[in-house]
């Protein structure tokens, strides 16, 4: 059996609508790209979203419209993908990073919260796996402090906390549509999302070269629009995500009780009163993460790191800022130990057992040696 860790699904509604698209709108900011902004901001419960090239750009445009400038810090976490703290980096700003809740692997509120000064202007939260980070929490200890927040939900399309969606829990929400993720335009895309009417006119400034109008120019813009195509395929995949994801929790439903005797490993957080996670990746911990890594990728099963370094020990960052070993020791320990298990709406009950079973050998196999 070959088990891949994540499968981006193409269908031929998605097919047609991509044809349709290039055959009749425009190839660039053609009518599709303001229907699917229309259609995501409705889904997160926002006033306004606004697409662009990557959710790397959305989290940069983000900050810049919220003012975010030279000699500003931002708050986030070391552990996530390195677009997060990098698009602090691009807007001008300084990163300053705050450990982890290991019980999570989203930033510790509390930690976070040591680290605001003056020139603290922004806090990112990233919803990692899929997992809301505490959001309520963030507000409590940030609201008062004129700092803006700023989700990453690249890795969380719909996932809920106190029953309202990311991408409604800040002051802008930013997702990637990156083929591997909950929901995707079968290419790179983002979207940035937000009630802040200001905010959002200036993001779609930033997207489009600075434009005022189309011969006016009144800042300094990029060219990061989503192309029209992947717009049209972008509502097609939307209208599943509720689907995909309930399946996602079905199976990591049935990984939590396949898995649940395995005193070694530790399991992710799971859905509770407050969260409704949406399994972006289903992540396990073991000391043994490589070998198991190892043993499953033996059998044909796909696993994943995410990830085995924190932002801070990327070798940009330790010459930019000099970060080294300890200084975020719970990410540390979390990039040593976790293990991403094949994660994706259409995986079956079968693949799921048989995943479990590999995992018991190796487990059972250790116990006996
Ligand atoms: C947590 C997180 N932040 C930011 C990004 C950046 O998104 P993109 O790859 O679309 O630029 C990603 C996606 O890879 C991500 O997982």
């Amino acid at each position: 059996m070959k088990i891949p860790l994540s499968k981006p699904v193409l269908d031929d509604e998605m097919t047609e609508a991509a044809i349709a698209a290039l055959q009749n709108e425009k190839f660039v900011m053609g009518e599709s790209v303001f229907k699917f902004e229309e259609d995501f901001a409705k889904y997160c419960g926002v006033k306004h979203a606004t697409s662009t090239s990557s959710g790397t750009f959305a989290l940069q445009f983000a900050l810049q419209a919220l003012g975010i400038e030279q000699k500003t810090r931002v708050i986030t976490t070391p552990y996530s993908f390195v677009a997060t703290s990098n698009a602090a980096l691009w807007a001008g700003a300084t990163p300053v990073f705050a450990d982890i809740d290991p019980k999570t692997y989203n930033i510790n509120a509390e930690l976070a919260k040591q680290e605001l000064n003056n020139e603290t202007k922004a806090i990112i939260p990233v919803h990692l796996y899929g997992f809301p980070a505490d959001m309520q929490a963030i507000s409590d200890l940030f609201d008062d402090h004129g700092c803006a927040v700023v989700e990453d939900a690249c890795q969380a399309h719909g996932a809920e906390f106190r029953g309202r969606k990311t991408g409604s829990l800040g002051d802008v929400g930013c997702f990637s549509f990156y083929p591997s993720k909950n929901m995707t335009v079968c290419g790179d895309g983002g979207m940035a999302t937000t009630n802040d009417e200001d905010v959002a006119f200036k993001i779609a400034k930033l997207r489009d070269c600075g434009r005022k109008s189309h011969y006016e120019h009144d800042c300094i813009g990029m060219t990061a629009r989503l192309n029209t195509v992947n717009a049209a395929i972008g509502r097609v995949q939307l209208k599943k995500l509720d689907m995909w994801n309930e399946k996602r929790r079905a199976c990591a439903r049935m990984y939590d009780h396949l898995l649940k005797d395995i005193e070694s490993l530790t399991l992710p957080p799971g859905e509770s009163s407050v969260v409704k996670p949406v399994y972006h990746l289903y992540v396990i911990r073991t000391t043994l993460r490589d070998e198991l890594k190892d043993r499953l990728e033996s059998f044909g099963i796909q696993c994943g790191v995410h990830y085995p370094l924190p932002i801070h020990l990327q070798p940009i960052y330790r010459s930019l800022f000099g970060y080294k070993e300890g200084d975020f020791p719970e990410s540390e320990l979390a990039s040593k130990s976790v293990l991403s298990l094949p994660m994706f709406p259409d995986l079956e009950k079968e693949e799921v057992e048989y995943v479990c079973e590999k995992v018991h050998e190796f487990f059972g196999k250790r116990r006996e040696t």
